[in-house]
């Protein structure tokens, strides 16, 4: 391989340099660029028939699930075990949460076990924050409370790069449904204007409250209002787990206001990107159809999102920044097969 084909980091300020991934509020926008390029690299690494390189060996990561998830846990132990670190998960259901042990003292056994990472789904926002200023261990927010859940932005954008070929300056994306109680849409709101995009939320005033506009981003309480000019829509479900009250008076009325029905489809854009982070609820934020039409990239999201938290993983562990020239090979040390 010449030494054209991949290069090494030149400038060390261009260099990750946090023990933890905690928000996107806290992160440069070239960090985000540098995730997203990192990821860009290790995409190629999961259309191979064996899947795994030998980045992290000899690094644990420790899964710590407070909350459900499918795709976050899949898809950060999938991205673990092919980076062949050494890979553990937990959850309350079965750990020692349940007989009491503080969040505190699970994270102080876990870094005892020399655990190199945590990746951490906690339903009170600040959780992995409050283990981040007490662990030497890395931290990796997989979704605190309604806060931020940035491994999400970070594979909605890279989608959204991916699929749009171009950088995000400029984009209209427009985040429908329950923005209040969604760590996703702050995330995501964080990561979008960092990038450039003019953001508008769209949703019931009970849900998308004027005070986000401090943030910087438009708001909407009509979805008709948006469609013709944005370039992606990001639809979000209800999270009802997270809600105390009735915010909307039933599910048909807010479907029948803030559903992507057939009907405001064609208000769209014909290239226009529908985004969901799933789980979805087909019939509700959105028509089954288009969850899985042509303009669609949910599942994209879900096959990206592998990449971007191979990335994560690799740039935390002080791996060096892969500047990669498209189709080119990767540097082998990184990315051979692990024996
Ligand atoms: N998008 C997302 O966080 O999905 P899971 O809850 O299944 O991880």
């Amino acid at each position: 391989m010449s030494p054209t084909e991949y290069m090494a980091p030149t400038t060390p300020s261009r260099q990750w340099k946090h023990k933890d991934l905690l928000s996107i509020r806290t992160l440069e926008p070239w960090e985000i660029d540098l995730i997203h390029d990192t990821a860009s690299a290790f995409k190629e690494i999961n259309s191979r028939a064996i899947k795994k390189v030998p980045a992290l060996r000899g690094k644990t990561v420790v899964n710590l699930f407070v909350e459900p998830s499918t795709r976050t846990r899949a898809s950060f132990e999938l991205a673990a075990n092919r980076l062949s670190a050494d890979v553990i998960s937990l959850e309350s259901s079965s750990s020692s949460f349940k007989k009491g042990e503080t969040l505190k003292d699970t994270g102080l056994n876990l870094q005892a076990l020399n655990a190199d990472f945590m990746v951490m789904r906690h339903s009170c926002a600040g959780a992995a924050q409050f283990l981040a200023e007490r662990l030497r261990t890395g931290i990796i927010n997989a979704g605190d409370g309604a806060h931020e859940h940035p491994s999400q932005a970070l594979l909605d954008t890279f989608t959204i790069r991916e699929r749009l070929g171009r950088d995000l300056k400029g984009l209209k994306i427009a985040i429908c449904g329950d923005i209040m109680f969604s760590r996703v849409a702050r995330s995501n709101i964080w990561a979008l204007l960092k990038l450039g995009a003019d953001v508008t939320l769209v949703g019931p005033s009970t849900l998308v409250p004027p005070v986000f506009k401090k943030l910087g981003v438009n708001i909407s309480h009509k979805l008709e209002d948006i469609l013709p000019e944005a370039h992606v829509i990001m639809l979000l479900r209800i999270q009802h787990e997270r809600q105390r009250q009735a915010l909307f008076p039933s599910l048909g009325e807010y479907v029948s206001l803030f559903g992507l029905t057939a009907a405001r489809f064609r208000k769209c854009r014909p290239d226009v990107v529908i985004m969901h982070p799933g789980p979805i609820n087909r019939g509700v934020e959105i028509d089954s159809e288009l969850a899985d039409g042509v303009n669609s990239v949910i599942l994209e999201q879900v096959t990206n999102g592998m990449a971007v938290r191979m990335a994560i993983l690799y740039l935390l562990s002080g791996g060096q920044p892969l500047h990669v020239a498209p189709g080119a090979p990767l540097a082998p040390h990184i990315t051979s097969p692990a024996s």
